[in-house]
């Protein structure tokens, strides 16, 4: 069985209840989760705390992300939050997330610098890139290739065309875990992790519900 990295991510979503109500239903959904998928829970900073208590006390094997970082080092940046502090949290980090790059204008240049500030704190980081022409910073862990059109638009790629992308990418970066996102759901997951060259996957709006989550990580390998 080749090791995958599924990260789910909840996005600009969820209230401390509403995350205790999903951890407490997604346990009560799965037995145990096959030793050769990471998951990595992406949630926002506001849930780190908790999230990260609750997975502790109910021994989920869980590693836990945050979906942002500053580029800048601890100091005065109001409103940011610095490598160091989400590392007091979070092992993982999503960085260039395309409602990033479009949303909060987030440049290449932006970017490298939280790639460097994520990677001086210890944190491993999860690159996104809509193409395998975008560049990628150098001490990147993971990339996640996803194609715009298809994040929250319940229109996937072709798992052969990701396939082909991925491999590009690997080619060029030299990053050597690759996994693909957009509109990645229980049904469709089986048809992407079996592709070659695809090392897992970053579901959104499917991740927001315990059951289909659960689900998600039971069907990913058909
Ligand atoms: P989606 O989101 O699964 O809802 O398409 C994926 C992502 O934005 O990372």
């Amino acid at each position: 069985m080749k090791s995958l990295i599924i990260a789910g991510n909840w996005k600009s979503n969820k209230t401390t209840a509403d995350a205790l109500r999903w951890l407490q239903d997604f346990k009560n959904h799965i037995a145990s989760i096959p030793t050769y998928i990471t998951v990595v829970l992406c949630v926002p900073f506001t849930l780190l705390y908790t999230v990260k208590e609750k997975i502790r006390g109910y021994s989920l094997p869980f590693m836990l992300g945050a979906q942002n970082v500053s580029p800048f080092p601890e100091g005065a940046e109001t409103g940011e939050e610095s490598a160091r502090m989400v590392h007091d949290l979070a092992d993982w980090v999503i960085i260039g997330h395309s409602e990033r790059r479009k949303n909060f204008s987030e440049t290449d240049e932006i970017l490298a610098k939280k790639v460097e500030q994520a990677k001086g704190a210890g944190l491993k980081i999860i690159y996104c890139v809509p193409d395998d022409s975008t560049g990628i910073p150098s001490g990147v862990d993971v990339v996640a290739y996803e194609p715009v059109w298809a994040i929250g638009t319940g229109k996937t790629d072709t798992p052969e065309n990701a396939n082909s992308v991925i491999t590009n990418i690997k080619a060029k970066s030299q990053v050597p875990t690759v996994i693909y996102g957009g509109s990645v759901t229980a049904a469709n997951v089986a048809s992407f992790v079996s592709q070659p060259a695809i090392d897992g996957v970053l579901p959104g709006g499917e991740s927001l519900d315990p059951e289909k989550f659960a689900a998600l990580l039971m069907n990913a390998y058909g």
